[in-house]
């Protein structure tokens, strides 16, 4: 009985997702043979609405092809300049009413006259150029098609995706987000929308003896042994994005933002500019550029230990993390072309005076060091440079035993971070190779899940406060995230729409509409620090204390003592598994010292033996 049920709601909603499909693509000027998509849901029953012949479904549909619609196809040069004909011969007719009626009637031949030439000129154009086919087989309609094709988003977002679909961030999160950023009511009635017998549904354990959420602590404090000047970070903050990448208005909402919520921002890596000093605590992003503690010296970006002190030992600076990589394009770098830098870039970035002539380049590696012993030496350097400030770095883990020759170097050296950030492939960017984007690095709960366990095995978690970035939004995506092994979480594009970003996806295009990601005046200036900075401590202030609620119906106090025992998740159909439950083999929990005393799995085990060797071949570096 329950399975017939199952599988009948399998049906519906897999309908449900079907015919949502459907007008996209037909926007798309392309209607697929919809019986094929179902070879990519493998779980389909067979008598599923994907696998009717569209015929059956749409009746007699007009076939698409080459993603132009129909009536463009049957477009061509000959039927142009007949249509042209009869609209000039419509045009002259025309004129023939003010001649006999009076200048009252000169509108309608003006408009027919106006449009005639505009189409025989753009027409006309169309034939006469050689570098666009489509231009010259389907004269002036072809138009039609790139028009349509320049507003398919827009039209994708308001009349055709629904609550749950869009990426990156569906327009319910983005719902959530915006209405807490406003200190709306954002409670709902008659239960969920969602379909919780759905694959990948995941819920949190309550307790029958929950606590309340005042008592629960939102602070964790970060700084081993070697800290001389340790931070108290809110369990929630905004991730690396930098000025260059974001507008001067949106780093000093961020920053006041944070100010106003007691939480911190970190800069990017586009250095330390004045918008980013407004009073809020700052992490600083050191990246391949060494901005604002570095200089070009042979075209090449090196690292400069007086400038590093100088930055370092502001005031607001709390913690600074060396950025190794980042999610969205791990071990792939970024340049800023010359002619974008403007006075105040520079001066953020340490550029000198101008003009400036070459590109300012982030290479894909550090100069500063190569190999894990030698990113050891580095972090006691920034240390001491610091005065003892909290030290970590951040990476998208790529390598297990990469991964695993760090930790061997860290215990070879006995310096550790004081924290390292962990971000997710599924990360943004305000602009990347979509290779990148797309395919490399592991996605943040697989990576966080390595990171924290391979610490744990090592013997040394104690010693480093994990971070981690990838989508955390809301209170439960932060508990799920802290689930995973994190202490402390980062968001960024959550904090872009809370300063209001609609999901244009111009971040790399310098038109953003909403000031955000855009140093066009005429676009950023619309955006006001006084009024968004609210936004930024109402969405934290919102998020933090959500989370704190499910900690507290969760029966715990302290974020520590959340783990994958308190999340659950249906693997598919019937099967369900804790967090802690999945993955055994490749990602497994371990204990304390299970790496060191060899009671790993054997293959995990092997990524530490050979992490050790690699340490030893790949030595200090040049
Ligand atoms: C516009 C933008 C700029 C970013 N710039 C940086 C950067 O300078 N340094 C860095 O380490 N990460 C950078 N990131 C990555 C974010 O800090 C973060 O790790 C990633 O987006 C995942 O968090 P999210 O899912 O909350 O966006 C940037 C992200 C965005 C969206
Ligand atoms: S509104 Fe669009 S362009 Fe602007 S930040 Fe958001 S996604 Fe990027």
């Amino acid at each position: 009985m329950r399975r017939i049920r199952s599988s009948r709601l399998n049906t519906l909603y897999n309908y449900k997702k079907h015919t949502r499909f459907i007008p996209q693509t037909l926007f798309n000027g392309k209607l697929r043979d919809l019986s094929s998509v179902s070879s990519d849901q493998p779980n389909l029953p067979p008598s599923s609405p994907q696998s009717i012949p569209i015929e059956q479904k749409f009746g007699t549909t007009t076939r698409l092809a080459g993603g132009i619609p129909d009536f463009v196809e049957k477009w061509n040069p000959t039927l142009f300049k007949q249509v042209g004909l009869g609209l000039g011969g419509a045009s002259l007719l025309g004129w023939y009413l003010p001649y006999t009626y009076g200048l009252d009637h000169i509108f309608a031949p003006t408009a027919i006259t106006s449009f005639t030439a505009f189409y025989l000129s753009v027409g006309y154009s169309d034939l006469n150029q050689t570098t666009h086919t489509l231009r010259r087989n389907f004269p002036f309609l072809c138009h039609l098609r790139y028009l349509f094709e320049s507003i398919r988003p827009e039209i994708q977002q308001y009349f055709i995706e629904s609550d749950s679909d869009s990426t990156p961030f569906s327009r319910s999160m983005r719902t959530q987000i915006y209405k807490r950023s406003k200190a709306q009511s954002d409670t709902r009635a008659l239960g969920t929308m969602r379909n919780v017998y759905e694959e990948g549904y995941e819920w949190g354990v309550h307790s029958m003896f929950p606590v309340s959420h005042h008592d629960v602590r939102v602070r964790v404090t970060v700084g081993g042994k070697d800290c001389k000047q340790k931070y108290s970070a809110s369990i929630f903050n905004i991730s690396a994005m930098s000025y260059g990448a974001l507008s001067s208005q949106a780093i000093t909402s961020l920053n006041l933002g944070a100010k106003g919520g007691f939480f911190y921002h970190n800069t990017g890596e586009g250095g330390l500019s004045k918008f980013h000093l407004q009073g809020g605590d700052l992490v600083w992003n050191v990246g391949t550029g060494y901005f604002a503690c570095g200089s070009t010296v042979n075209g090449k970006r090196v690292f400069n230990p007086d400038m590093f002190a100088e930055n370092a030992n502001r005031e607001e600076v709390k913690m600074i993390e060396i950025k190794i990589s980042q999610g969205a394009k791990p071990a792939h770098g970024g340049i800023l072309p010359a002619d974008k830098i403007t006075d105040d870039i520079s001066e953020a970035r340490g550029l000198g005076e101008g003009p400036w002539t070459e590109d300012c380049a982030s290479p894909p590696y550090h100069d500063a060091f190569s190999t894990p012993l030698g990113l050891c030496r580095f972090i006691s350097t920034l240390r001491t440079l610091s005065n003892g400030k909290p030290i970590g770095f951040k990476l998208c883990v790529g390598s297990p035993t990469e991964f695993m020759a760090l930790v061997h170097a860290m215990k070879e050296t006995g310096v550790y971070p004081d924290f390292i950030t962990v971000d997710g492939s599924e990360g943004g960017t305000g602009a990347a190779p979509p290779e990148f984007q797309d395919s490399m690095g592991m996605p943040m709960a697989e990576g966080l899940r390595l990171v924290h366990n391979t610490l744990i095995g090592a013997g040394v978690r104690d010693n480093v406060k994990l971070i981690a970035a990838g989508k955390v939004y809301n209170g439960f995506s932060l508990v799920r995230t802290l689930a995973n092994g994190a202490d402390i979480c980062n968001a960024a594009r959550a904090f872009m729409f809370s300063m209001g970003c609609i999901q244009a996806l111009k971040c790399n295009q310098n038109t953003c509409p909403t000031g955000i990601t855009t140093q066009d005046p005429r676009l950023n200036g619309g955006l006001d620090p006084g009024n968004k900075k609210v936004r930024v401590t109402n969405f934290h202030k919102a998020t933090v204390d959500a989370a704190a609620e499910i900690i507290a119906a969760m029966g715990l106090k302290n974020p520590e003592e959340v783990t994958g025992e308190h999340l659950w998740k249906r693997e598919n159909g019937i099967h369900v598994k804790s967090y802690d439950d999945m993955h055994t083999s490749y990602l497994p929990i371990l204990q304390h010292n299970d790496l060191v005393e060899g009671r790993a799995p054997m293959n995990v085990q092997k990524w530490w033996k050979e992490g050790g060797e690699l340490m030893k071949k790949m030595g200090e570096g040049e």
